[in-house]
């Protein structure tokens, strides 16, 4: 049987960070005190005027290729993750094969907001290990900073933008343990940008709205459940997991999972004071620093975990 295992990864936050301070200074009626206080969040990145998810995606992609040892060539799968496409059509993913100079690989976007890396994962996951397809770059990229509203404070300190990718090998081991997908459509409305693009308008309010607390209560219950689903399915207990990689949106979003797991808090990865919440970005970018720090090696038991907007959650288990 073909498995896969991730080969590379790769990560990229454009800009200078940005502090809350700064956020402060221009103009936002908020303070470092409370984003720190209720969110972890102290950093985020913005892209610049002109500066595209897929010029995020593809200095991460190159960042993933390089640690894989791969050429852009070798690719025959691309998968981006996002919310906040360079254009309505072509796909990201085609606008990033184009910049990598690949011709050859098939192409497509995933639209799952901040789980949209675990759903491209898991795809990417079907496609090797059915032998079609061989090596994949499932990349996650956002420019948020362009759907937020500057005048609510709620959610405009979240966000910030950044891209994070990983290269996918067909391999004779796991690799891949074990994945789960799910949504709940009937979720939708608590967090979503309802506009859209019609007769050559925008139709509707293009930017980002949430129910803050009803999306905090959902995330805590998912990323429970769904670490709990993915360590039975792999016939593991939780006590075996050498770190979890969560969606990145809120420090007491993962500290209210970790208790709900009993998993001390340094089994998991946290970027989110320096990276804010990237959305589809988030766990490519967190994966990418654990493992360029070295806390993340070789054979360790990782979980990868996503929830956001549809309602969409999901995480992938693997031994790395
Ligand atoms: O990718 C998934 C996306 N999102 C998330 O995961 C977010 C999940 N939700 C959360 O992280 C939290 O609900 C928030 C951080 C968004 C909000 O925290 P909260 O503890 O739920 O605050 P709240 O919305 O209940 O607001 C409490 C107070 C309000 O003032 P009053 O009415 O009590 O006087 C807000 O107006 O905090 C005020 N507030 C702020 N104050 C300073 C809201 N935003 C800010 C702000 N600065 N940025």
């Amino acid at each position: 049987m073909t498995f896969c295992r991730i080969t590379g990864t790769g990560g990229y936050l454009p800009g200078a960070p940005v502090s809350n301070d700064d956020l402060v200074a221009r103009g936002i009626q908020t303070s470092d005190e409370w984003i720190a206080d209720r969110t972890g969040i102290r950093f985020r990145h913005f892209a610049a005027d002109g500066e595209q998810s897929s010029d995020l995606a593809l200095h991460a992609s190159v960042r993933a290729l390089e640690a894989a040892g791969r050429a852009a060539a070798d690719i025959d799968l691309i998968i981006v993750a996002t919310s906040t496409p360079d254009q309505v059509f072509p796909s990201t993913a085609c606008i990033l094969q184009n910049k990598l100079g690949n011709r050859a690989a098939v192409a497509f976007d995933v639209q799952a907001v901040c789980s949209g890396f675990v759903y491209g994962l898991t795809i990417a996951e079907k496609f090797i290990r059915s032998g079609s397809h061989k090596c994949a770059l499932v990349v996650g990229a956002e420019v948020f900073s362009r759907i937020l509203d500057w005048e609510d404070r709620g959610t405009c300190v979240l966000f910030g933008d950044g891209a994070g990718a990983v290269v996918l090998e067909a391999s004779d081991e796991p690799g891949i343990l074990s994945t789960a997908l799910h949504a709940d459509g009937h979720y939708h409305d608590i967090l979503s940008v309802p506009g859209q693009v019609c007769n050559g308008a925008i139709a509707g309010r293009p930017l980002l709205q949430m129910d803050g607390q009803a999306v905090f209560k959902f995330a805590v219950k998912v990323l429970g459940d769904t670490a709990q689903e993915l360590m039975s399915a792999a016939g593991l207990p939780v006590t075996a997991l050498d770190w979890l990689v969560p969606h990145q949106a809120n420090i007491r979003i993962l500290q209210s999972t970790a208790r709900r797991l009993d998993l001390p808090m340094e089994k998991i990865i946290v970027t989110v004071a320096d990276h804010g919440n990237t959305s589809a970005a988030s766990v490519p970018l967190a994966l990418d620093v654990a493992v360029r720090d070295g806390r993340i090696r070789t054979g360790q038991h990782v979980m990868l975990e996503g929830v956001g907007g549809g309602f969409t959650w999901g995480g992938v288990l693997l031994r790395f």
